[in-house]
């Protein structure tokens, strides 16, 4: 096995995590998770997103979120935007990296941004050749790389061609999302396979939802491929509003990969992310208290 020394962690739990969580979070318990995440050692943390607050209203006061913040030096601060009035918006409330969000599943994509996947291509175009004037850098995202709540399986060819797209309209990497949290190792060796091919690895992430258990097997598969960049969400809060009410057990689609679990196995495979793991572990169990829901990491849990 050919494992990195380190890695990089992108913590989504702010964005990923609380835009599923029922009850709407004051802005102060917002910033307080972010700031006490970037204390623990996180350099990127997306911290929210600048959609419709129609479509998803516990994301809507993150601007107040940004100008709330008390940024830490050397950390990243993240935000969605899926169009220009997003981008714009983020401008706006200073953020210091955007990504966009694409689909390898033409339903998914139509359920989450309400429009096809060639014309969410061309929207991002705008994005990212605003972005360019703004010199910010700007991630993608393809949702449903191993699996589609509405769809059911994904030819891997599909996740091929966004990723492919959003590579060559300047997205500096592409997170691979598993947004349901179905896929194997099997499936994610296969993937990487094809898309190692022509990509190189350092513009790749992998975002594995944990709802089967597999993300952690699946991120095992990533690091012997040579990923070097995991998303992962505290207290394995979260996943994806536009995800459940369908078929393939999506209904209980649950959050990415819990940052205490992967810290966990990191940190005993003697692989450095500069996060401290014991500190995640006492912010996942507060955030949890907080909002009232339980810890869904094993190790958050144990570590209680
Ligand atoms: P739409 O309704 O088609 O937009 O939504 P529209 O352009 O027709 O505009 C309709 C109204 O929305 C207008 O307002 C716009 O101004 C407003 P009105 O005139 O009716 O008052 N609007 C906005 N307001 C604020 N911010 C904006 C914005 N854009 C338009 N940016 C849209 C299209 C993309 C906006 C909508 O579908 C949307 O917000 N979708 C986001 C859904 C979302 O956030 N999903 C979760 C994140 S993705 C995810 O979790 C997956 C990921 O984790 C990876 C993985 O797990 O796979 C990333
Ligand atoms: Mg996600």
């Amino acid at each position: 096995m050919n494992y990195p020394n380190t890695v990089k962690l992108v913590e989504v739990g702010p964005r990923d995590g609380l835009q599923n969580e029922q009850k709407l979070l004051p802005v102060d318990t917002k910033v307080w998770l972010i700031e006490q995440l970037a204390d623990a050692g996180h350099s990127v943390i997306e911290s929210g997103s600048f959609v419709s607050p129609k479509w998803v209203p516990q994301m809507a006061d993150s601007d107040l979120v940004f100008q709330k913040l008390n940024r830490k030096r050397g950390v990243t601060y993240t935000a969605l935007t899926p169009n220009e009035k997003g981008f714009t918006n983020a401008i706006n409330a200073n953020v210091d990296e955007v990504a966009v969000f694409a689909a390898a599943s033409e339903a998914f994509s139509r359920k989450n941004i309400n429009c096809s996947i060639e014309d969410s291509i061309k929207r991002f175009e705008m994005v990212i050749d605003a972005a360019k004037k703004e010199n910010k850098r700007v991630r993608g995202y393809v949702s449903c790389v191993l699996g589609c709540p509405y769809q059911g399986d994904v030819d891997i060819a599909a996740v091929k061609y966004a990723t492919d797209a959003l590579l060559e309209l300047g997205c500096y990497e592409v997170s691979l999302g598993d947004t349901i949290g179905v896929g194997t190792p099997k499936k994610t060796c296969q993937l990487l396979a094809l898309l190692l091919t022509t990509i190189n690895s350092n513009r790749l992430a992998l975002h594995m939802h944990d709802t089967y258990g597999q993300a952690l097997a699946n991120i095992l598969v990533g690091l012997d491929q040579g990923i070097n960049t995991y998303d992962a969400s505290v207290a394995g809060l979260g996943g994806c509003p536009y995800a459940g009410s369908a078929k393939n057990g999506a209904q209980n689609a649950s959050g990415n990969v819990a940052t205490e679990d992967l810290l966990y196995m990191l940190d005993n495979m003697d692989i450095d992310t500069g996060v401290d793991l014991k500190r995640i572990a006492h912010i996942g169990n507060a955030i949890c208290a907080k909002i009232g829901r339980e810890n869904m990491s094993k190790v958050g849990r144990v570590l209680n």
